[in-house]
């Protein structure tokens, strides 16, 4: 809890009651905390703190978009449920493809010609010639022999790190590894370690443990930028060292893809790694805009994936539309270098401006661009204080981040302009002011 939280003073029942729901984060929720054996009581003290927190300001989840996901968009305000104009802050669509108008006309002519949806899981009915056009822009695009398409990158990580792990084998993960990541390593039921954030000597040391007596298969699971700090996996060196140790890798592509690279096209570009990798894992939601996920492999592993995935195999196909606009939007990226050099124009200055106030960003080197608040209250606070001069934000709290991590998150835009960086700049320069989260100097 913080400064404010903590009052001591406050002595009224309505301000301990204050104090009390004030005080609840998300982390303090979560069902291994629950003290009752009825779901519904958990659920009832939950949903009546986030009500007062919304009253308060301080819940800004799921508010309500009227526009498309730009740079500028309409939201409705949670409060007074009038539009509100703001600068948007918090979209993954780095290149702004969601709204580039070769996309939505491909998606437009696809639902002319082929309806809204696929009606059926790929081995049935549901695989088109469009999603056979996709899957060969992909393995282009990452530089491999095939490639598998799924309904979303969530389920496309569940579905292929379950497909091909299994009990006798380990899977090795870097310790921030996304919740769809964990998600797949625990459905596969195999042995889980991890190794320190980037950190080539603990990856060696866990290579070398694990190798020892080793059953099964070894799978090293890393993302290309990590998602809620940024920063870049040394993958050239991770490659070696898998290699060296005779096991497998599986990078995930969601936020370097549009992003990485001298074309854009992501890590394997980038660390001159095309068709080396043994699985490259994208998703659509981010740079190209769209929604969906991929796997491209050797071919005989998208086979094998295509009958042994159950995330593919039991699940509708994407829709035509969404593959039409995906397969337009890798149009986009290969015939307009002019996002992905706009994005970085945009890393660079927002980056060097943070950097000069100070503010923690972690070791952020792409779009994604933390800044480290470290408490609940006051980075819900802040968030608020942002909202207020319609600058968007997403609030990440623990046990997203780690402890004391607590963070605003936001993502870069090709399509904000340097008005709007300064705009928001001067929204978080103001709310440093109140909330000083300034890294203090090491004493
Ligand atoms: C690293 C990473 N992998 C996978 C996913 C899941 O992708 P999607 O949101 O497209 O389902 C995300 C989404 O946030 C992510 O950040």
């Amino acid at each position: 809890m913080s400064e404010k939280a903590i009052q001591q003073d406050a002595q009224t029942p309505e301000q301990s009651r204050h104090d009390y729901l004030m005080g609840k984060t998300l982390a303090d929720f979560v069902i291994q905390r629950r003290p009752t054996p009825d779901i519904f009581a958990w659920t009832k003290e939950f949903d009546e703190a986030t009500n007062y927190q919304a009253e308060q300001g301080h819940h800004m989840y799921r508010r309500v978009l009227l526009s498309a996901n730009g740079s500028h968009v309409t939201v409705e305000d949670p409060k007074t449920k009038q539009p509100r104009e703001m600068i948007m802050m918090g979209s993954n669509s780095y290149l702004g493809i969601n709204n580039h108008p070769k996309v939505k006309a491909a998606a437009l002519a696809a639902i002319d010609k082929y309806g809204v949806g696929a009606g059926s899981p790929p081995h049935f009915s549901g695989y088109y010639d469009l999603h056979r056009e996709l899957e060969k822009g992909l393995s282009e695009l990452k530089g491999t022999e095939d490639t598998i398409l799924y309904p979303s990158g969530y389920s496309t990580n569940v579905g292929l790190i379950s497909c091909f792990m299994g009990p006798k084998d380990t899977i090795i993960l870097d310790k921030l590894a996304h919740a769809s990541i964990i998600d797949g390593a625990l459905l596969s039921g195999a042995k889980i370690t991890t190794f320190r954030h980037n950190d080539m000597n603990s990856l060696e040391r866990v290579l070398e443990q694990t190798g020892k007596n080793a059953q099964g298969d070894r799978l090293v699971i890393v993302e290309g930028v990590y998602s809620m700090d940024g920063d870049i996996a040394p993958l050239k060196e991770i490659y070696e060292l898998v290699k060296k140790h005779n096991a497998k890798l599986m990078v995930d592509e969601a936020h370097s893809t549009g992003v990485l690279g001298k074309t854009g096209k992501g890590s394997p570009e980038h660390f001159d790694l095309e068709g080396k990798l043994d699985f490259v894992m994208g998703t659509f939601s981010k740079s190209l805009g769209g929604v969906g996920g991929f796997v491209s492999a050797k071919k005989e592993v998208v086979k094998y994936l295509r009958f042994y995935s159950r995330a593919y195999f039991f699940a509708a196909s994407p829709t035509p539309m969404q593959v039409a606009a995906q397969i337009a939007a890798l149009d986009v990226l290969k015939t307009e270098p002019i996002w992905n050099q706009r994005l970085w124009e945009n890393i660079k200055y927002f980056h060097a401006e943070l950097r000069k106030r100070n503010f923690d960003i972690e070791r952020t080197q792409t779009a994604i661009t933390p800044v480290v608040i470290g408490d609940s209250w006051k980075m819900r606070e802040i968030t608020k204080i942002l909202h207020e001069n319609n600058v968007f934000v997403n609030p990440v709290p623990y046990p997203a981040v780690p402890r004391k991590k607590d963070r605003l998150r936001l993502s870069l835009s090709a399509t904000h302009t340097r008005e709007d960086l300064d705009k928001v700049l001067a929204a978080l320069d103001e709310a440093n002011a109140k909330h000083n989260f300034e890294m203090q100097e090491e004493q």
